[in-house]
Order: structure tokens, then sequence, then C-alpha cells
């Protein structure tokens, strides 16, 4: 995980890192640093905790002055977060300075290499070992030295590196970890992802992995790892600065819920075409879609649990059967990949590793690939057969909502046109379903405008200890993605259950007082999700149903109840989780956490 920024240019670089960083928060919080050149020497600055830390700690870069300069905001993986654990990690003469992303596997070796030749390390990283190598091969030209320590380093990295005997050079590269690069009349830019560099330019380098660049305050070059230059287009970011700004809210999580209705048009308004699915991206046939005989979907996190409703749904609409699996089990699980078999990876950032390697992995077997990915240009989006973007836009809170509910989108749409194509839903079916999607955002607004019955609802339960969501069919899906929401950022400990399973155990936990929230969209299955619900009441539950807004019978077996608005039975996954995301958010804000940034979270997770 991590975040790295660099500038070089004719500005000063301290706040424009310090800016640089605060953007890329996101991908990990515990420890954050600074080198600068300062035309004599390399002033470093590091120290645990967070930029704000970073700043006090330089009076907001004032301290620093210098016109080149890297930065790192770290998610700890080797070493504990402390300020020698912190990046920049420099070497003893401090003529090298190196930020780094991912890990670098055989690290232990090397440093037991390193130790024998008799250098002393200063922190517990893996990333000091490529400070020491950089150090030990040092032969004047750090682009060489460069690609000699990069054939002795395995595993994932992109690295920014600063050194006193080439002061008007940063170079950088990139290998299974994000690496951008910025471009402008100013000065020139490295960073994990594009906010970091948005205020400044919109022009940037997508590099690719083994690319190493070469940034000077009028120049970028590229270069592949035997050095020869490379040629790269120039991509232009459309989107604005301030969808990487809270703009009025107070957390990037509530401007990221309220930014819903536009993330799902976005993503669905261009792919109906005359009330019909048209998804130009996806290049299968008819013929190739018509021979499916197996659906694997494959992700992390939030994604898995979209993956989950998306199970449902393909199933219903398409008849093709669908399997479910966490990225990192299935690339280990050695699964039968048959022909005519379709992998749906799905990853808003499209970096995350696991799902990444899942890819690969899914690919190697010769499975063919479609991604549902939001972030443009990332990794996974770059190396699937075919990408269905999710339009959501930045999302910066940690706790995903505009992407899981984009991602949703993007899986409603295959499945009624796979359904389609495969002749499976009935003409008059598919055209009340086509009007559906389009009627979800403006459903999604009404439901925004009634938040404060949420809010009413969380701040009654700041004492919170344990919750259930219990739901049947799309509904235990929407129910793991309401725990993992509530407890990621509320700390409170939740779980999710099929809602028929929790007398096979569960039920003993029930005493009174405990929140069961009984997700209950599905029609069909009133009845006995009714009777699990009585079954907890009995027990001493307090149930909150959210339910349809035609379902007012549900009230004689409740405490309290959330109406959603109506809509077919394969949507109210996303009508379901709006109010779930907000009764987590409004649980964690009244408990004081730190709902954009929980503990020991990153937003990426771009290691193992
Ligand atoms: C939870 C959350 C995570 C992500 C997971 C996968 O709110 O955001 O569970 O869904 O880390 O991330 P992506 O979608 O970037 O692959």
């Amino acid at each position: 995980m991590c975040g790295i920024v660099g500038y070089i240019g004719k500005a000063q670089a301290a706040p424009i890192l310090l800016d640089g960083l605060a953007k890329l928060e996101y991908r990990g919080y515990d420890s954050a640093g600074i080198s600068i050149f300062d035309s004599e020497n390399i002033q470093t600055v590091k120290t645990k905790g967070k930029i704000k830390d970073l700043r006090e700690l330089t009076h907001d870069g004032a301290d620093l002055a210098g016109t080149v300069g890297i930065g790192h905001t770290r998610w700890a993986t080797h070493g504990e977060p402390s300020d020698a654990n912190s990046h920049p990690h420099v070497n003893a003469s401090e003529t090298i300075a190196v930020v780094h992303n991912g890990i670098i596997e055989n690290y232990l070796e090397l440093k037991k290499r390193l130790l024998a030749k008799g250098y002393i390390f200063q922190s517990e990283t893996d990333t000091e070992v490529v400070t020491l190598l950089l150090d030990y091969y040092f032969d004047g030209d750090l682009l060489k030295t460069l690609s000699k320590v990069m054939s002795r380093i395995e595993g994932s990295y992109a690295l920014g590196i600063i050194n006193k005997d080439n002061p008007d050079e940063i170079i950088a590269v990139k290998k299974d970890s994000p690496l951008i690069v910025g471009l402008s009349e100013d000065g020139n830019y490295i960073a994990s992802d594009i906010p970091a560099v948005l205020k400044h330019t919109r022009k940037i380098y997508i590099l690719e992995d083994g690319e190493i660049v070469k940034l000077t305050r009028d120049n970028v070059t590229v270069y592949n790892q035997d050095l020869d230059v490379v040629e790269k287009e120039v991509t232009e970011i459309q989107w604005d600065v301030s969808a990487a700004e809270k703009g009025g809210y107070q957390h990037f999580m509530m401007k990221e819920i309220h930014e819903q209705p536009k993330a799902v048009r976005d993503t669905i308004f261009p792919r109906i075409k005359e009330d019909d699915v048209f998804i130009h991206e996806l290049r299968m046939t008819d013929e190739q879609i018509k021979d499916l005989k197996k659906v694997f979907i494959i992700a992390c996190g939030s994604a898995y649990h979209a993956g989950v409703t998306g199970k449902y749904v393909i199933e219903e609409l398409s008849r093709i059967p669908v399997e479910v699996d966490l990225a990192s089990e299935f690339r280990y699980r050695n699964p039968i990949l048959e022909d005519n078999t379709l992998a749906i990876i799905i990853s808003q950032s499209g970096e995350t590793a696991d799902t990444l390697a899942a890819m690969r992995e899914a690919k190697r077997h010769g499975v063919r690939t479609l991604a549902i990915v939001n972030v443009v240009g990332s990794s996974i989006a770059r190396e699937a057969d075919d990408v269905l973007y999710t339009w959501a836009g930045p999302e910066i809170a940690v706790a995903t909502t505009k992407g899981y509910t984009s991602q949703l989108s993007a899986l409603y749409l295959l499945a009624l046109h796979f359904g389609k194509i495969r002749e499976k839903i009935s003409r008059s079916d598919y055209l009340e379903m086509i009007q559906e999607l389009k009627s979800l955002p403006d459903k999604i607004e009404k439901m925004l405008q009634d938040k404060e019955k949420i809010q009413y609802l969380a701040n009654q339960y700041i004492g919170l200890k344990d919750v259930f969501f219990l739901g049947r069919g799309i509904d235990y899906a929407s129910a793991l993605e309401a725990s993992l929401k509530l407890k990621e950022i509320s700390y409170v400990h939740s779980e999710a259950y099929a809602a028929g399973e929790l007398k096979h155990g569960t039920i003993s936990l029930i005493e009174d007082g405990t929140l069961v929230v009984a997700l209950v969209t599905q029609e069909q299955l009133y009845g006995k999700i009714v009777s699990n619900i009585v079954e907890v009441k009995t027990r001493g539950a307090f149930v909150l149903a959210v339910t349809n807004e035609d379902n007012k019978d549900i009230e004689k077996n409740t405490d309290y109840v959330f109406y959603i608005p109506k809509t077919n039975k394969n949507f109210t996954g996303l009508m379901a989780t709006i109010p779930m995301q907000l009764f987590a958010y409004y649980v964690a804000v009244a408990k004081g956490c730190d709902v954009d940034q929980p503990r020991n979270l990153a937003k990426s997770v771009t290691v193992e």
C-alpha cells in the first residue's frame, strides 16, 4: 500500500509534496515523510502519524527549502509504524533517499548480504535494502545503478529516488505497484495516483511494469530496464480537481454517498441505447455469450459482496452458473477452469494485489477475463481482456460506497445483456428492467433525502457492541456488505447471516436488546424472513427492518422500519445498501471515529 510523490521544478517542493501526500493519505496513514534536496544536502523529515503531523513538524514545508524532493505516506507491512520505519529511507552518507510502495520479497536474503558487507540498518523495513543496494552499486550514474538494483530485487515496487550527486533529477520505477508521471510547464511529478497531481496538471503518463523514468525540471524520459528510451502516450485526465475534494461535506464518505446517483447514472446510462443494453467494451460475440458454461466472479472485500449479488442476478436473468470467489482463495485453490468460462474480475482500485494475481491465474489457464474497474488505466484494467469501467470518479474514503453501487450497476447491465442474448428473459420483462435501471439514480436521491431517519436511529446506538444483519437471497449479499461497512468504520462487531442459518448456532448470541437488522426486499421470501425475525424477537432482539415501501405488514413484527423505494427484485441490493451505508456512517460519526481513514486500513491493498 502506501503512497509516494515526487516533484522537480521551479517552485518550492515541500508544500507541493505535502499537498500531494494529503491526496494519497487514503492509501495509508500510519507515518509520513519527505526528503528535499536543498542545493547542498538532502534534508529528510519523517514521523509516525499522519500528514498533519508532518505538516506541523515542517511548518507546512517552510523548514525545507529546495525545488526537488520525494514524499511518502505509509501503511506498515514490514516493521511497526515508527519514526525509524517511516520513509524516505536514506543511506548513512545521506546522499540517496528512497520512497517505496510495495514489498521487496527477497529483502531478508539481500539484508543478510548487505550486513555481511558491513552495512548497518536503521529500520526493520524491506525498503531499506533498496537504499543500501543503490549505495553499494552506485557508480555516479543513478539510472544505471537502479537498473542493476532492479535485477537484484524481487517483489512489487513503485520507487522514487533522489541523489545528491545527480541533484537535478528524480528517478522512479514501477513494477506491480501503480505509478504515474505528471507533466507540466512548471515542473514534473511522480505519484501513486492521479489526485496527487491533478491540481498542477491533467497531462500524465501511466507507467507500465519495468519502466524507469527520469524527471528533470523541464524534461521527462521513460526507459525500459535495458535503458532504451520508450515513447509514451500522454493521457489527458478529464475529471475535475473538485472530484477529489470534500466539497463542503464533513467527510469524503458522506460526499461519496451523495455522489451515488451520478455514479450509478454515469455507469448505466451510456450503456442503454434505445431501450437496449449496449456494452460496446465487451468484445464477446453473441455466440460466445450463448456458449458460456460458467462464470467466475473474483474480487475482495466489498467488491466480493458485489460479486455475491452478481451471482444471484446473473443466474436469475441469464441462467449461467456463477461461482463467486475471494481472490485470495481463488489464486491458490487450483480451481477447475474449463472451456467457455468467463472470469469477471471486480475491483474499484484496479490494483488489489490478490485480485490482480487471481486474474493472471485465470488468464494463465486460458480463461477470458472481463474486469469491472473504476480507476482508469489501473493494472487490472490494462491486463483484462475486456474492461467495463464504472464511472464513479475518484473514491477517496477508505470504505467504498459509490464504488460498490456502481459495480452493482455494471453487473445488472451484464446480467440483462447476457439474459437477452441467451433468450432467457421475455421482451416485456427486459424492457421493464431497463426502465427500472434508468430509475435507480432518482430512487437513490429520494432515499438520501430521508437520511435523518437513519441518523436518528444510529444516534440511539452509540453504545452498540454487536449487530446481526440478516437476509435471504440477494438480501444476504446486501447483509454482507452492510456488516462490513459498519464494522470497518465504527469498530462495532457485526455479522451477516443468511437468515435461515441463524438457528444453526448463532442465535445463541441473541440476547435482550441485541440489534438485528433484517433486510427484507425479496417479496417471494417475505414469509420466510418474517419467521426468522420472530425467532430473534422472541429472544429479546431489537429489530430494524429495511424493506420495500409497500411492505407495511412488517411493522407488526419489528421495532423500526426504513422503507426503500420499490424496484425490480433483481435490483433491490442497490436500494438496500444506501440506508446501510448511512447507518454505518452515522454510528461511526457519533462514536467519534475517523470515518474516512479507519484504523489499520488502507484504500488500495497492493500487498497480499
Ligand atoms: C470496504 C472496501 C474494501 C474493498 C476491497 C477491494 O469498504 O472498500 O473491502 O472493497 O479492498 O478493493 P478493490 O475494489 O479496490 O479491489
